[in-house]
């Protein structure tokens, strides 16, 4: 078992272990990738206040997101294809924040379908939705989730058209992956978990395969997703799929204070500001440099959570402190998945709980409630 300290170990584990289709698939941005660096590096420009002489017994880093508890204030953001980062990746990623106590959200581009999470796990988790052309198909999928009892929906509103990844298209990115000589070799070489992903060619996408006319395996699969994400998209479409699903909305990818108006309107139930991880519009701001803006616009009536460039305990104690009510990780937990399994997931929720809360003790604050903008040092041109 190696020892893994940090993130970043998980990161180069799963780089070491993951077939190179699948770790450039997550480990890439939108064109020239400035959004997807800018995302990280903002977190460092904000600087945290060293206090010392205070109480620092009796730590919690416990909170809540939408009225849920969380262990930590984290969830595991939606990641499309998970299972190819690890055989049955989204069985395996839901039970880790199960027993970690976050939530885990499952996206509509999963290989492991809706049922098959459900029948693996026992606590409700959240489903991601995209917004499909086809109608019947749009409800089928609401009304799974539905009756997996999944607690909340979360809206991504970021992807109606893809933003190119060069990576994506150089690779020939496809799953299962399309068994040429470049790919087979990639495979041969990353053994252990190519010969688990083969394993994955059974399920194909599982919220797709099987539930739509004419669908009926993989390979006719990424051309009809590529026209049926719908983009006629507008707020009326939001407010009727809102209404549709009839319980707890969070609407995903929101990055303008006047999108995040729109969506109090709507009456969603949270918003992440959000641009993706830096894999949709190149050029947008990060998101750690939008929250204030945002949280302005809204004036406290709607949850503010945040994604994108997460990857330690200090920027989620950042996000927290600047007033996001939660956060959500991608590839932080993706980089252990791929690296470890369940296990190495688990691993980076234990670093990242450990690096909040020892962090949150040195800035002199012994819960979520103690960590206000008071805790942060802003430089004066950020938002
Ligand atoms: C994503 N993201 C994403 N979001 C979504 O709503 N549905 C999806 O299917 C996917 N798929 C996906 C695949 C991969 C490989 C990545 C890295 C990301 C975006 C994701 O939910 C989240 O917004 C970002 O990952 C946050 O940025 P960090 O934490 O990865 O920097």
């Amino acid at each position: 078992m190696p020892v893994i300290t940090c993130i970043e170990d998980l990161k180069r584990l799963a780089e070491r272990r993951v077939p190179r289709m699948f770790y450039d698939y997550a480990e890439s941005g939108s064109w020239t990738e400035q959004t997807f660096r800018e995302n990280t590096s903002d977190f460092e420009k904000i600087r945290l206040r060293q206090r010392v002489a205070v109480d620092m017994e009796g730590r919690s880093t416990k909170s809540q997101m939408i009225g849920q508890d969380v262990a930590l204030p984290v969830a595991l953001a939606p990641v499309g294809l998970t299972g190819m980062q690890h055989a049955d990746g989204e069985i395996k990623a839901a039970k880790a924040a199960e027993k970690f106590g976050v939530p885990f959200t499952l996206s509509t581009m999963s290989i492991c379908s809706i049922e098959d999470v459900a029948e693996n796990t026992e606590k409700p988790f959240w489903f991601q939705l995209y917004a499909m052309r086809d109608q019947a198909y749009l409800r089928r999928l609401i009304d799974r989730a539905k009756a997996a009892k999944c607690s909340a929906l979360v809206i991504t509103l970021d992807l109606q058209i893809l933003g190119q990844r060069h990576k994506d298209l150089k690779n020939g990115l496809s799953a299962p992956p399309k068994m040429t000589p470049k790919t087979i070799a990639n495979l041969a070489w990353k053994w252990r978990w190519g010969m688990q992903m083969l394993q994955t060619k059974r399920r194909g996408f599982g919220n797709i395969v099987g539930h739509v006319d004419g669908i009926t395996d993989p390979s006719s699969l990424f051309a009809w997703t590529a026209e049926q994400f719908d983009p006629k998209l507008d707020w009326a479409k939001i407010a009727e799929i809102k209404d549709m699903w009839g319980g707890k909305v969070i609407l995903k990818g929101i990055l303008d204070a006047e999108d995040a108006k729109m969506a109090l309107k709507v009456g969603a139930d949270a918003i992440v500001v959000s641009n993706h991880g830096g894999r949709q519009l190149d050029g947008a701001m990060s998101s750690i440099r939008m929250l204030e803006p945002i949280l302005d616009a809204v004036g406290g009536e709607i949850e503010v959570h945040l994604d994108s460039g997460i990857r330690s305990g200090q920027d989620i104690l950042k996000a927290v402190a600047m007033g996001a009510t939660g956060t959500y990780i991608g590839r932080s937990y993706i980089y252990g998945l791929g690296a470890m399994g369940e296990a190495g997931v688990t691993a980076a929720l234990e670093v990242l709980q450990k690096e909040f809360d020892i962090s949150m003790a040195l800035c002199g604050q012994r819960n979520i409630a103690g960590l206000t903008r008071d805790v942060l040092l802003v430089p004066e041109d950020f938002a």
